[in-house]
């Protein structure tokens, strides 16, 4: 890919994020970023680990300023994600104002601190992970899908914004995939939702790291949505 590249994965601690993170350390040096859990120790020589909790400017600031002379040609991928049930008539506010927070306000200020250090390098690719809920909607994901959804908007007009320094701003949005959350499923719900999946299996984390490379390497996929979903 010709230069030193940086990775910067949010949601370093989280199933998806986790596993990513030793197939991306062959791509180049990656910054894996948690808030309160301890990601798995990572022998890795390529990786290192940075808590920092995304809602708090302030913190996000510090990290920016006191890695600065490792943030060059930088992609950030942005798994962290919060999600929280419940039906919209008996939905909390408080509820509401964190996972909007976390899936979306975040995803800004990080952008907004990472973008102008992108411009200096004339290099900058931001992935943002949504849901295939985003487009389809599923009963009790009412934050969770509208703020998936809204990473959509906030893809496109970045790249609208920034494409002419040879930034792109991209969105994985998964299916259901053998990571994080899916884990827990109950046999039932497991093959009733495998039932919908055309190709009939949960995806595999290769899936996720093929796409993450294939947009790293393209400097024309901008303001796209990458399906990842085995056509659910
Ligand atoms: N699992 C699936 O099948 C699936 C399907 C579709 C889409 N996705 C998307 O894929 C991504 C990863 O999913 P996952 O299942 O791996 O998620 P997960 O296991 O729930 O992990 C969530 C991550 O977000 C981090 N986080 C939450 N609040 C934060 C904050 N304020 N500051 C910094 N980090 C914060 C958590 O850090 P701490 O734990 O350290 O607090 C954790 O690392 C998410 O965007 C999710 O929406 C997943």
């Amino acid at each position: 890919m010709g230069g030193k590249l940086l990775i910067i994965l949010t949601g370093a601690s989280g199933g998806i994020g986790g596993d990513l993170i030793p197939s991306l350390a062959e791509v180049d040096s990656l910054i894996g970023i948690y808030n309160n859990a301890n990601p798995p120790t990572r022998d890795l020589k390529n990786v290192s680990l940075q808590k920092l909790n995304l809602l708090e400017p302030g913190e996000i600031e510090d990290f920016i300023s006191t890695r600065k002379s490792e943030l060059t040609r930088v992609t950030v991928l942005h798994f962290a994600a919060a999600s929280i049930d419940g039906l919209v008539a008996s939905y909390s506010e408080s509820d509401w104002d964190h996972v909007l927070n976390v899936n979306l306000k975040a995803a800004f200020l990080l952008n907004k601190a990472l973008l102008p250090l992108m411009m200096r390098d004339k290099w900058g690719r931001i992935v943002h992970i949504s849901s295939y809920v985003a487009r389809n909607g599923r009963v009790g994901t009412l934050p969770y899908s509208t703020s998936k959804a809204g990473l959509i908007g906030m893809s496109r007009t970045i790249a609208k914004e920034y494409g002419r320094f040879n930034i792109t701003a991209n969105v994985l949005t998964l299916g259901y995939f053998n990571s994080g959350l899916t884990q827990n499923l109950k046999e039932e719900d497991r093959n009733r939702i495998l039932a919908q999946i055309p190709s009939k299996k949960f995806g595999d984390i290769g899936n996720i790291s093929n796409a993450i490379i294939f947009l790293m390497r393209s400097d024309y996929v901008n303001g796209a949505e990458v399906q990842i979903d085995g056509g659910i």
